[in-house]
């Protein structure tokens, strides 16, 4: 066992404690303590590669997936961090978010990349504001990974919201053909963060969207000559009834799949699935920084809108590969297993692997799937 992972083994029955906290003492607490644990994290390569009893790979897109599981976006921003999941068995890496300039993230009340856990509630929030490098740095990076066998590496990109449309539109081009270039298997447009400025989340569809998918299917995805998927990463907010209109779109636009989804800002909505011991730090945290919720108040949402667009799919017919990502909420082989009982056959978790982590270390894939 390493260091890091007796670490979080001793946390993770600690942290229940932090509900006795002052809201803003552990927000600091723990937005500083992530940071770290990320900086060990990253490094912190299993000796060898764990082996499943079964095989659990996926092939999706002529593309073999290790397991029907891996990290979702936001995890690796720095690019950094394959041998650490490849070793664990996850179904692939997925680095990024990044954005076509470096971005330092969120600061406010002396709190940097803002993030509170509820671990009674198995949820966290945050509002990180997309802390990266870049586009170029985090390519470069990736090009110099060395494949572990069906550990397959994708990138989460997302616009610059500072910038104008035109401008934000053309240098996401340059960014997807520095990663085309980088030999990335598989890309994800971001078009769900709630934690930067002068974006709309796009809960609906809103023509800014449509517009913005239509530059990318024609500026990039008609360009490509070899096989490399492109998916979008829509919100857990997205709106039920607009899942067919989306997946329709996405389609006849050659995308190659949708991921429901990203982060909620349904405060209100959700506060119910918040214990009453987490629930001042829960005000404190949205009504100071706001923020995406995610974890367990996301697990129904992002089956429904998963579920539906699979639906969708049957119904559509889409002439080209198109498959639909599961992320919100997964913690255990139960929500695999409901994923797969709806047709899901990829799943992504943030939260729940933290929580897993600090259960089981490095095994944690084996232990989950096994
Ligand atoms: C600290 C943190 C940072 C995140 N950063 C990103 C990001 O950069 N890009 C992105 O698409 N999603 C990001 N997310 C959202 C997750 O990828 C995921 O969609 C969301 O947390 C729901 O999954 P979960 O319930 O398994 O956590 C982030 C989530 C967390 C908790």
């Amino acid at each position: 066992m390493s260091l890091l992972e007796t670490f979080a083994e001793i946390e993770h029955h600690f942290r229940p404690l932090l509900a006795y906290l002052p809201a803003d003492a552990a927000a600091k607490i723990t937005s500083f303590g992530k940071a770290k644990f990320m900086q060990k994290y990253i490094e912190d390569v299993p000796d060898e590669k764990v082996m499943f009893r079964k095989d659990h790979s996926v092939k999706l897109w002529d593309i073999r997936f290790n397991a029907p599981i891996f990290n979702a976006a936001g995890m690796f921003k720095l690019g950094k961090g394959y041998n650490v999941v490849a070793n664990q068995g996850a179904g692939a890496f997925l680095a990024g978010t990044t954005t076509y300039r470096s971005r330092e993230g969120n600061t406010k009340y002396k709190t940097t990349h803002p993030f509170l856990p509820f671990p009674r509630s198995q949820a966290a929030i945050n509002w990180l504001g997309l802390p990266n490098p870049g586009h170029e740095v985090v390519a470069d990076r990736l090009s110099k990974i060395e494949r572990v066998k069906n550990c397959p590496i994708g990138i989460s990109l997302s616009y610059d919201s500072v910038d104008s449309n035109e401008i934000a539109l053309k240098n996401m081009v340059l960014g997807l053909d520095m990663y085309e270039r980088a030999g990335v298997d598989f890309i994800e447009i971001n078009e769900s963060c709630p934690n930067v400025e002068g974006k709309s989340v796009s809960n609906n569809l809103e023509p800014e969207l449509i517009e913005r998918l239509e530059y990318i299917s024609q500026n990039f995805i008609a360009k490509l000559n070899r096989n490399l998927p492109v998916i979008v990463k829509l919100s857990n907010d997205t709106n039920l009834n607009q899942v067919e209109d989306l997946v329709r779109i996405l389609s006849d636009l050659k995308y190659a799949g949708v991921n429901f989804g990203n982060t909620s800002t349904r405060y209100k909505e959700l506060e119910n699935s918040i214990r009453r011991k987490e629930k001042h730090h829960y005000y404190y945290f949205y009504n100071t920084f706001g923020g995406g919720l995610s974890g367990e108040p996301l697990k129904q949402t992002s089956l429904e809108l998963a579920s539906k667009a699979i639906k969708s799919i049957s119904k559509i017919n889409p002439q080209n590969e198109f498959h639909v990502i599961r992320t919100g909420g997964i913690s255990s082989i139960r929500d695999i297993e409901q994923s797969i009982q709806n047709g899901i056959q990829l799943n992504q978790w943030y939260t729940g692997y933290f929580k897993n982590f600090g259960l089981h270390g490095h095994d944690l894939y084996k232990k989950i799937l096994d």
